[in-house]
């Protein structure tokens, strides 16, 4: 079977050995290098530029790889009718809750404080935080969410979790639905977004949902750049809605003003919450081209209605 790796983000010598090690009878091209792009069934793609994946016209299999394949509907040439998988990855799960852990203390214990004392040679204890009186919220309650959701819950934080459809889970209050969001919102001190970006979660962190967070609340966005309305979160920001520190991953974003203003309400990295690794990615991948010509169901499909 023939296969095409199309990414200009992932280092493509290290996506062939690992699908080697996995799968040596595959036969890899990497795009733009495709000497008969009707020979290929599979398509190993990230962000693959709009228009390059209706060249393969015999494709069987879009295997995304990530865990999120919103950036696929953005192209309107998406062959229709084929199975489009994504990952469910537990190495970059665990890589995004240490994120989410990682953010979510530094702001509960004060770190940034902290660090401007140090700068002023100051050595005051603040008063201790109450773990149990900061209540984390997760939008999104997949396989990331739900594991952000178990590792804070040990850490002794509260959980709350908001999904499109109701769910139950163990030790988390469960919220669902649009007429459950501004309750849901209202009683976070720190929220997470790690919803899958939708046609209906597109824009969700704005005006009218950042209003119902509760005064000094965190919002920390590991998601996508799409969830966020800007001008309402710089708003929010400027009228000290949030008196906030806002985590997001994507460096280019107009909120990093406020890092250069020296305000420290904003604290950005770049697209690292959680990498995808081919090592580990890879099995996963494999297992979904053998599944195909087995004729059995695949892993992780996209459901294409919903869009993830
Ligand atoms: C990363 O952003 C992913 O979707 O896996």
């Amino acid at each position: 079977m023939r296969a095409v790796f199309i990414s200009t983000h992932d280092d493509p010598a290290a996506w062939k050995a690992a699908m080697a090690s996995v799968l040596p009878e595959l036969e890899l091209d990497i795009w733009p290098a495709v000497s008969e792009p009707e020979a290929i069934e599979v398509a190993l793609v990230w962000k693959p530029p709009p228009g390059v994946l209706a060249q393969f016209t015999q494709l069987r299999l879009i295997c995304g790889l990530g865990q999120g394949v919103d950036f696929l509907f953005d192209d309107p040439a998406l062959p229709k009718n084929v199975p489009i998988t994504r990952l469910v990855d537990p190495d970059l799960i665990a890589q995004m809750s240490e994120y989410v852990c990682a953010a979510t203390l530094w702001h509960h214990r004060r770190f940034e404080d902290y660090r401007a004392f140090q700068r002023a040679a100051e050595w005051w204890p603040l008063a201790p935080p109450k773990t149990s009186g900061c209540r984390v919220g997760i939008l999104g309650l997949g396989s990331i969410g739900q594991d952000i959701a178990q590792k804070l819950a040990y850490l002794g934080f509260p959980v709350q979790g908001w999904s499109r459809s109701p769910k139950n889970l163990s030790g988390i209050d469960c919220f669902a639905g649009d007429e459950q969001l501004a309750d849901f919102l209202a009683g976070c001190n720190v929220v997470v977004c790690v919803l899958p970006l939708t046609a209906t979660t597109r824009g969700i962190l704005n005006r009218q949902n950042l209003a119902c967070l509760p005064p000094g609340a965190l919002v920390i966005n590991v998601a996508r750049g799409g969830h966020v309305v800007e001008d309402d979160l710089l708003a929010a920001l400027d009228v000290d809605i949030l008196r906030a520190r806002y985590w997001m991953f994507s460096g280019r974003n107009r909120c990093h003003r406020h890092t250069l203003s020296g305000t420290i309400l904003v604290v950005m990295t770049p697209h690292i919450a959680g990498l995808t690794r081919p090592e580990t990615a890879a099995r996963q991948i494999a297992d979904n081209i053998r599944r195909l010509l087995q004729g059995q169901p695949l892993c992780n499909q996209v459901e294409q209605q919903r869009q993830y």
